[in-house]
Order: structure tokens, then sequence, then C-alpha cells
């Protein structure tokens, strides 16, 4: 099968802007939804400061020229959403909402300590391996064009943005790790624990922050919750579909010739500065 892959990875540029105006329950009225992308904005910073860490660090180590060009585009987009996503967080902050144990737990635990006692290969494989979630989520964000229009219109500007250039970049720390380590028992034994981190951290976070603006026990939340990824948008099982292609041995991110769904939104950031 031939793996097209985008010829550049390129920086789009915006700006986006929140301010208190932002409704506390922003994704279509439901704080499932709000609460768990609000989670995610949370964790977006430190984590892909540390993609961006280990990338700068494989570039002494990665020889293929396309690679090498690869990981630099990466850095620059990496480096963008998490200065984008942060600006989230004092709006959040203003809404009342404690982002610290969250912040504290990704930021110092994970991206600190465990960072610097695991080896550097079981690094690149977890940047690998959180690529993967990204890019399946950037994918499940142009699948579902009737669902994400339910968003507040700074936020799904500030979605559909880092979902396109999660797209575009999705090979990147694969064909990273790839070239520095090969191993299938890696790549797929750093999934097994990153897999349950995230998800730990999603839904513990996404309750907690249900838990602070008393929406934890509302029965329409979870009903919506339910038809969201376990009804109409079936989003649970697609999930679980795409997260296991990672395990086939010869798994390429470009397997899934998807960049197609990417590209409008990629134009649309190409030409303008905002
Ligand atoms: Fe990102
Ligand atoms: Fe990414």
């Amino acid at each position: 099968m031939e793996r097209k892959s985008p010829e550049q990875i390129k920086l789009h540029r915006i700006d986006v802007q929140f301010d208190e105006t932002l409704p506390n329950h922003w994704f279509g009225g439901n704080a499932f939804l709000t609460h768990m992308l609000n989670t995610w904005t949370a964790i977006f910073p430190d984590a892909e400061r540390y993609f961006v860490r280990w990338s700068k660090k494989a570039l002494a180590e990665v020889t293929d020229p396309k690679i090498k060009k690869d990981i630099q585009g990466f850095i620059g987009q990496e480096t963008m959403h998490a200065t984008q996503h942060e600006k989230l967080w004092s709006v959040l902050k203003a809404q009342g909402y404690n982002l610290d144990p969250v912040v504290w737990v990704v930021g110092k635990v994970a991206f600190e300590w465990l960072e610097s006692v695991i080896p550097d290969k079981t690094n690149y494989a977890l940047v690998a391996g959180l690529e993967h979630f990204t890019a399946m989520f950037g994918e499940i964000y142009f699948e579902n064009p009737e669902l994400v229009n339910q968003m507040h219109p700074e936020m799904k500007r500030l979605f559909e943005w880092h979902a396109a250039e999660e797209v575009e970049h999705k090979a990147v720390a694969y064909d990273q790790l790839l070239a520095i380590d090969d191993s299938y028992a890696l790549r797929t034994g750093v999934m097994n624990v990153a897999v349950v981190g995230f998800y730990l951290i999603t839904l513990g976070n996404t309750l907690y922050f249900m838990a602070q603006d008393k929406s934890l026990f509302k029965a329409k939340e979870w009903l919506t919750m339910f038809d969201v990824f376990f009804g109409k948008y079936d989003l649970a099982r697609k999930t679980v579909v795409k997260f296991l292609e990672y395990y086939k041995p010869d798994f390429h991110p470009w397997d899934n010739q998807n960049y197609h769904l990417a590209q409008p939104t990629l134009a649309k950031y190409e030409k303008r500065a905002s």
C-alpha cells in the first residue's frame, strides 16, 4: 500500500480569544463533553511541551532528512497548540474551576518526574503513543460535523485548528520512534500503559470538574454522554477500533489516508493571521 504523507508540515496561525462570556458548558450545553475537552485543555500544554522536548532531542539522533524536516514542523505546531490552549486556563479559573490537581499530575508527576526516570526510548514510544490518541480524536472531529457544530464558536475554532494539525502531523512522532527503535514490544508495551493513564486522567478529571459545578448527578448530562458515546454518534466503539490499529505489527499512521479531512481547515488557517 502506498503511504502518502503531507509534503511539508507547516505552521497555521491562530490567535484565539476567550473571555468571561464563554458559557460554563460550552459544548452543546453538556457538562460531560465540555469538561472532557476542558480536561484536555488543562493537560495539553504540559504534554505538548514534553513532546517538543523529545522531538528536539530526536533531531540529534535521526538522520533521515524528510523525518528531520517533519520533526521541525511538528515542534512548531505543538508549541503553538500549548500556547493557545493555555489561554483558556485563566477563563476556566475565573469560572471557578480548580485546575491545579490535573495540571500537577500531568506537569510534575508525568512529564517531569516520570520522564526523568524512564529510559529515553520509552519516552519516544510514549510520545508516539499519545500522538496516536490526538490523531484519532482529530479524525473523529472531522467525521462528526453535526456534533462539533454544537461547540461555542471560539472553542470550535481552537479545536478544529488543533484537530487539523494533529491529522497533518500524525506520523511524525511515529516515524521518529521507528528511526530510533522500531521494536514492536516497546511501541505496544508503552501504549498499554499510556492508554490506562490517559483514560484515568481524562475521566477522573472530567468527573472532578462536573463535581465542581454540581452537574455530576444530573441525569440529562449522562443521557447526552451516553448518546454520544454509545448511541447516535457511537464514539466509544469507533474510538476502540481506531485505537486497536496501533497494535497491527506493520501499522503506520498513513495506512489511513485521511489528510483530505483536514485540508480545508488547514487552508483556512493558512490564509489568515488570526
Ligand atoms: Fe497538539
Ligand atoms: Fe500532535
